[in-house]
């Protein structure tokens, strides 16, 4: 008689005894193959796995009793057990509740089409991913995993989603802050170390003024508390001189990527248009500045982007297309295109033709003006990043002045109390402050 097949379906990304079980559980009942979930599946509804498929390919490969590991690149499990139309599903019990349960009923429908069983075995208590993680987060990273974990985000998800942080409090919010919609995690991917921001809060226009030293400052707090990947806004990346050790201490550090834009002389805000006095840089100076940033990386994972001002400078849209071939040809791993129009018009007629451009490389916006547009607008055009530049600066700044002002106004603190976090939130809210 032929032996029976067995199909499980995990992520296995932290693998721990409760794995070790099911696939014991399935061995007792025929040859094992393992669907094990794509970056992508995973990161559908929740944060990515820390190993990367192939990783975790070769963990569960070996594992004793895996006949044969294929990928299941949806949560769906129908086109795989349509595939090897397995005797038995063998899964965790813990999937009889909450968001798996209707994929759990599908299962069970599929599989009775030929006979075939669905096998619930007893949840492994006391362990979880989900702790496990927790204590991975607590130990941090490193910068290598870091720094490859914006490409591999950029190749798994339909949009990257990327929130500024100024210091190490705002990154913290952006590591940890997530909410839960129709049982899927949604949660920021990394942070936007901006100059505006990073400028602003010391005090100082953002023209470049703050200079690399002190940006890594701010960055090191960032780095030091947090685990999610970091998009540094490089300016106009300065001298093409200089720019080799900008690049080189990102990298070091396990900064993702820089973007530079192409503006020369006095750098001034984006935001302010043509209302200053603002010079793009030509394409061929520009281009030059990109080949020389990516020479100077020591990874393929640290990525070199390109910042096109030509909307902000009213150049017109057939400026920005020429100049993202050119930069492409330069050897940018991506472009970010700007613009300050309320309306995203020029901003997607932007995106349809740089969707024709053969040898694209993922597109960034910065939807800081016409931020009506959501995420689902910007996955439709093609965009690949979002980045949300300079909220969390924006929002801390008018809290602090309302308290600043209730205190002048009251002769004391007690009605500003309302506004803000309590002594006991503040306490507990670093561990080790105790
Ligand atoms: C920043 O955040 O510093 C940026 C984006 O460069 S913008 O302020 O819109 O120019
Ligand atoms: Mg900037």
């Amino acid at each position: 008689m032929n032996k029976k097949t067995v199909y499980i379906g995990m992520s296995a990304d932290l693998v721990h005894p409760g794995h070790l079980n099911i696939i014991k559980e399935g061995r007792k009942l025929g040859e094992v193959t393992v669907g094990l979930l794509t970056d992508k599946a995973i990161a559908s509804y929740k944060r990515l796995p820390v190993m990367d498929f192939d990783n975790r390919k070769e963990v569960i490969s070996n594992i004793k009793g895996v006949s044969k590991v294929i990928p299941q690149s949806t949560l769906d499990y129908e086109e795989n057990l349509r595939l090897v139309k397995p005797d038995f599903v063998v899964h965790g019990d813990d999937w009889k509740e909450g968001v798996q349960k209707k994929t759990r009923q599908r299962v069970a429908e599929v599989l009775s089409e030929w006979g075939g069983k669905l096998v619930d075995v007893k949840y492994t208590d006391g362990i979880s991913s989900s702790k496990l993680k927790k204590v991975i987060s607590e130990i941090g990273t490193t910068p290598d995993i870091r720094r490859a974990r914006l490409k591999r985000l950029i190749e798994s998800k339909d949009i990257v989603r990327i929130l500024e942080s100024h210091s190490g409090l705002s990154g913290l919010i952006c590591e940890t802050t997530n909410v839960v919609k129709n049982g899927i995690v949604k949660e920021f991917d990394g942070m936007w170390s901006s100059s505006l921001t990073d400028s602003t809060l010391r005090g100082k226009p953002d023209i470049e003024a703050v200079d690399v030293t002190s940006r890594l400052h701010s960055l090191n707090d960032i780095l030091e508390c947090t685990t999610k990947p970091i998009i540094y806004d490089g300016d106009t990346g300065g001298k093409p001189e200089h720019l080799v050790f900008t690049v080189r201490t990102l990298e070091r550090l396990g900064v993702s990527a820089i973007i530079i834009e192409d503006k020369i002389g006095l750098k001034k805000n984006s935001l302010f248009g043509t209302e200053v006095k603002q010079q793009q840089d030509t394409i061929e100076n520009f281009s030059n500045k990109i080949s020389v940033a990516r020479s100077a990386r020591v990874t393929d994972d640290f990525m070199v982007i390109a910042r096109i001002e030509s909307l902000i400078l009213k150049q017109g849209l057939d400026d920005a297309v020429e100049r993202a071939k050119a930069f492409l040809e330069a050897g940018a791993d991506g472009i970010m295109i700007h613009s300050r129009e309320k309306s995203e018009k020029e901003i997607l007629d932007f995106c349809l033709l740089y969707n024709n451009i053969s040898n694209k490389k993922p597109l960034i916006v910065v939807p800081s003006s016409y931020n009506h547009i959501t995420e689902e607008e910007l996955i439709k055009a093609g965009v690949n990043v979002v980045i949300y530049a300079n909220h969390m600066l924006r929002s801390s700044y008018p809290s602090m002045q309302n308290t600043a002002t209730s205190i002048l106004e009251n002769s004391r603190s007690k009605e500003a109390d309302d506004q803000m976090m309590s002594i006991k939130e503040i306490l507990n809210l670093i561990p080790g402050t105790k």
